[in-house]
This record gives structure tokens, C-alpha cells and sequence, in this order.
């Protein structure tokens, strides 16, 4: 079942870093690149089940997990750097006046 989920209030985002929200007991990372990106991935590594949320956004629109250094591309959750090989689950997320709405399946 496809479910439509406020988890942020977009003026509440900083306008470049990650956020950790949660969504029907789902964890979340909120990406906002600092030109207008916005993206949301699951807020587990691939690699050993950290949080991304404590990582960092690099250029390119990349996240990079803060423990063992993996990277993912922030648009497809696909692993750019070891070691990590598995993709993160990406959401679609848009703003709709000020609520950041994930969608779930
Ligand atoms: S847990 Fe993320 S790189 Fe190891």
C-alpha cells in the first residue's frame, strides 16, 4: 500500500545537511544539497546497519557514512564507494507548501 507521509517541516531544514526523521516506523535520512536537492534514503548503511544521518553530504550529490567511509549517490541510493557494494532504498520526497512528504510502499 502506497502511503503519502509528512516527516519534516521544510523550513525547518538546514539548507545543506542531513536530517534524521521517521516515517511509520521507518528511519530516514532528509538530504538537502544546498542548491534546491532535496532526497531521502533509508537511514541505514548498506554496509554495517549505521546511521547515514551521521555522515555527511559531499559534492556531487553524495552522501558519504561517517563509520567505515562507503558513499552513495543520493538520487539512486546506488554504492559509489567501498565498503559498501549493496544501494541504499531511496524514497520520493517533495514539498508541498512547508511539509516534506515521503512516499512509502
Ligand atoms: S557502516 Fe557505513 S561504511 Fe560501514
Amino acid at each position: 500500500m502506497v502511503r503519502v507521509v509528512k516527516v519534516a517541516a521544510a523550513s525547518e531544514l538546514p539548507d545543506r545537511g542531513l536530517t534524521a526523521v521517521e516515517a511509520d516506523g521507518e528511519k530516514i535520512v532528509l538530504a538537502t544539497t544546498g542548491d534546491g536537492g532535496l532526497y531521502a534514503l533509508q537511514d541505514r548503511c548498506s554496509h554495517a546497519d549505521f546511521t547515514l544521518s551521521d555522515g555527511q553530504i559531499l559534492d556531487g550529490d553524495r552522501i558519504e557514512c561517517q563509520y567505515h567511509g562507503a558513499k552513495f549517490d543520493l538520487k539512486s541510493g546506488r554504492a559509489v564507494a567501498l565498503p559498501a557494494i549493496r544501494p541504499v532504498k531511496t524514497y520520493d520526497v517533495r514539498v508541498d507548501g512547508d511539509d516534506v512528504l515521503v512516499t512509502l510502499e
